[in-house]
């Protein structure tokens, strides 16, 4: 494969990670990422179907995309998942997914045959109850127990936690000692606003306060970990116990100067930022036969500094802007 110049913004910034939406739909209704009253589903042509999957993403690959990971809505609902992973596997990329864990035990021997080493589940609660009423739904067991067979399977897993404050704050170094005893890492992810998500950050737990309830519980044996090149997240672990726990601080601490996140959402259009108001149509242009190098290159090029031009925090929580934006269920995190 001959290799293009690598897909830069204004800023320098090297582009080499797409994250690919598969879906709109999900097998939960997660309070944060959906709105109460569902998104509106549209006719299945305006989705990219496989074989346009997979050659927009040869050509992301051919201009020097090194990672690819599928989210959705929830990526293993859609009909041709295992298509999409095992051909997708064949690029020269590290392939990964972001999974709410539900379906996970029919797609072993896929994630095997595409040679998808990490996989990130999301569980919000440790307790039986509390997961399934955040997630409106009863998936808890099989959650906990496709975590266990993914472990035993031998997978790098990560366990994905939107904090709230009131509903599972409570659970922060419950997940840790979890985490712990099964050698994988937890990640606090701090609560984002999204289109018809009741966001207010009153709502959300900082990093600042978990650190503050991490270390009074475990003192001196909390050790900082190194963060690898454009991580979003901070990395720790407990001294003399396996596992670790990790934190994404998206909205008091935004990693913006390190992104090289590009994101195609299932309809094939292009956000540049997870916060982004405005998309580019790359679908269309695909259908039509056109270039689309040129048109990635350029939505990429316009991507702004900091959170979509959101730079403040009063900018950033102002629901005006964020309603401008899509739902997370059908951006994909
Ligand atoms: N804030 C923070 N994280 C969110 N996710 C979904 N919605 C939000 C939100 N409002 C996370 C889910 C999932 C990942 C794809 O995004 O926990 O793990
Ligand atoms: Fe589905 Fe994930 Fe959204 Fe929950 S957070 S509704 S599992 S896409």
């Amino acid at each position: 494969m001959i290799e293009a110049s690598p897909i830069v913004d204004l800023f320098g910034r090297i582009h080499n990670y797409l994250r690919i939406s598969l879906t709109e739909r999900c097998n939960l209704r997660c309070t944060y990422c959906m709105p109460a009253e569902g998104i509106v589903l549209r006719d299945k042509s305006n989705f990219m179907n496989t074989q346009e999957v997979l050659g927009i993403a040869t050509t992301f690959v051919q201009m020097g995309i090194k990672k690819i990971r599928l989210t959705g809505g929830e990526p293993l609902v859609r009909k041709d998942a295992a298509t999409v992973i095992e051909e997708l596997g064949k690029l020269p990329i590290e392939l990964a997914i972001t999974t709410n864990g539900i379906l996970a035990d029919q797609f072993i021997n896929s994630f095997k045959t595409a040679g998808l080493h990490t996989i990130n589940v999301s569980l919000d609660s440790l307790e039986k109850e509390k997961f399934n009423s955040i997630s409106r739904r009863n998936y808890f067991d099989k959650v906990v127990s496709n975590i266990d067979l993914l472990i035993a399977s031998g997978f790098t897993i990560k366990v994905n936690v939107v904090l709230m404050r009131g509903i599972n704050d409570n659970e922060i170094c419950d997940f840790i000692e979890w985490a712990a005893k099964k050698n994988i890492q937890v990640r606090f992810i701090e609560f984002m606003p999204f289109s018809g998500n009741r966001w207010d950050w009153s709502k959300g737990v900082s990093y600042n306060e978990i650190m503050e309830k991490v270390n009074a519980r475990f003192g001196n044996s909390v050790l900082k970990m190194p963060d690898k090149k454009n991580d979003t997240a901070k990395n720790y672990r407990l001294a003399d116990q396996g596992g670790s726990f990790a934190i994404i601080s998206s909205v008091t601490n935004p990693f913006c100067s390190t992104c090289n996140r590009i994101r195609l959402t299932a309809d094939g259009k292009i956000k540049n930022c997870l916060f982004s108001g405005t998309e580019t149509d790359l679908l269309n242009a695909y259908r039509r036969g056109e270039n689309i190098e040129q048109i990635i290159r350029s939505s990429i090029w316009d991507k702004k500094a900091i959170r979509a031009g959101m730079e403040s925090f009063e900018d950033f929580s102002n629901t005006d802007r964020n309603s401008k934006n899509r739902s997370m269920i059908a951006i994909g995190g």
